[in-house]
């Protein structure tokens, strides 16, 4: 066990202990475990109910301690300094676990968010990577599965959205906001952190593209900013736009961009993307999530195909945009898509 494993451990059991000293890295390690662990918790009384189902058909008794070895072995291996601690406080203790963990994480970010913008970057940074990994692992243990077939080990989709605390996104905004009735345009209106790509989305979207140093990528719809953000943190030298219908996500945003300063390569824009009058940039990496209205798929599509025949093009899609994609992708006889994440994201990339 390392010395940051053992000051999540003293933390679970010491709500006093002082997380002032701690430098952005040991936070964001902290951060990380406490999340993680709220997610075990969920996973360990879905378990344990099969446990008990399986034992009672085969008139077996498992024990807890052989139960959570079983699972750290099999499908938690990166968790087994957690192993005895989880067993010292038995199956009675889960739900009092979830709400310390939950506690503890809610402590690191509130000691992170004190914190100046230099060591809040690095934390995101050091985060970022670390997550990037687990997800890779989920994706890898998951056999390219489909969906139906169910899911191996911990779901980490949701795992890490308070993350979002350190970007600063407030979807308050979203609840207060003013529709605009004479737009026939999909706005997702009120759906606060329902128009964001998952931390899981996005990193596994950027692990599976080459980009060249210096490459440019747009996202098209770009919500409050999450891919941008994420793809900047990780990957400064790139030169990334978002396009965004909706005012105030696009203001809070940059407003997280400035305060990384990562605002000479990252930037938001205010933009109706069904307007004639305005052309899609030239890009080397485009990302949709869900963004349009069939017209606007349609309108938006037609440009990327002739920016495609000029240069080779990546188009990421998360979600329905997929199908927009496929079409398009057959009829110009482009690159077989790579379908991650049981098809959810999906990469496209032209002759
Ligand atoms: C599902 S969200 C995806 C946000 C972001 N790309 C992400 O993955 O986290 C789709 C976004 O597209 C925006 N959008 C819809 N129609 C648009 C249009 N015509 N022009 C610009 N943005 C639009 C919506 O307001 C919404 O914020």
């Amino acid at each position: 066990m390392n010395h940051t494993q053992q000051i999540f451990l003293e933390l679970l059991e010491d709500n006093n202990l002082n997380t002032t000293d701690f430098t952005p890295t040991q936070l964001s390690s902290l951060y990380i475990y406490s999340a993680l662990l709220g997610t075990v918790t969920v996973f360990l009384k879905e378990e344990l109910w099969l446990k008990d189902k399986e034992d009672e058909k085969r008139g077996l008794v498992t024990s807890y301690e052989d139960f959570i070895g079983l699972l750290i072995k099999d499908e938690l291996a990166s968790l087994s300094f957690l192993k005895d601690f989880l067993i010292k406080k038995g199956s009675t203790k889960i739900k009092e676990i979830s709400k310390v963990t939950q506690r503890v994480e809610a402590k690191v970010l509130a000691s992170i968010v004190k914190r100046p913008s230099y060591d809040q970057k690095t934390f995101l940074i050091s985060t970022l990577k670390e997550i990037s990994k687990y997800f890779l692992q989920e994706e890898k243990d998951q056999g390219g599965r489909l969906q139906s077939l169910g899911h191996f080990g911990l779901r980490l989709y949701r795992a890490f959205d308070n993350l979002d605390e350190v970007f600063g996104f407030n979807y308050q905004l979203d609840s207060n906001m003013i529709v605009d009735h004479s737009s026939p345009e999909r706005l997702y209106q009120n759906a606060g952190i329902g128009v964001q790509s998952g931390y899981s989305t996005i990193l596994l979207a950027l692990s599976n593209i080459e980009l060249r140093q210096g490459a440019k990528v747009i996202d098209l719809g770009s919500g409050y900013g999450r891919v941008g953000l994420v793809c900047s943190l990780l990957r400064s030298d790139i030169d990334f736009t978002g396009f965004e219908y909706v005012p105030h996500r696009v203001e809070v945003g940059n407003k997280a961009c400035d305060f990384l300063d990562l605002e000479k390569t990252l930037n938001f824009v205010v933009q109706d993307l069904s307007f004639d009058s305005f052309k899609i940039p030239v890009a080397d990496v485009y990302y949709l999530y869900d963004p349009f209205t069939k017209e606007t798929y349609e309108h938006v599509l037609k440009q990327i195909v002739e920016i495609s025949k000029q240069q080779k093009v990546i188009i990421i899609t998360k979600g329905n945009a997929r199908g927009w994609l496929m079409d398009i992708s057959n009829e110009n006889q482009w690159i077989e898509p790579v379908l991650l994440d049981a098809g959810n994201l999906c990469i496209f990339q032209s002759a």
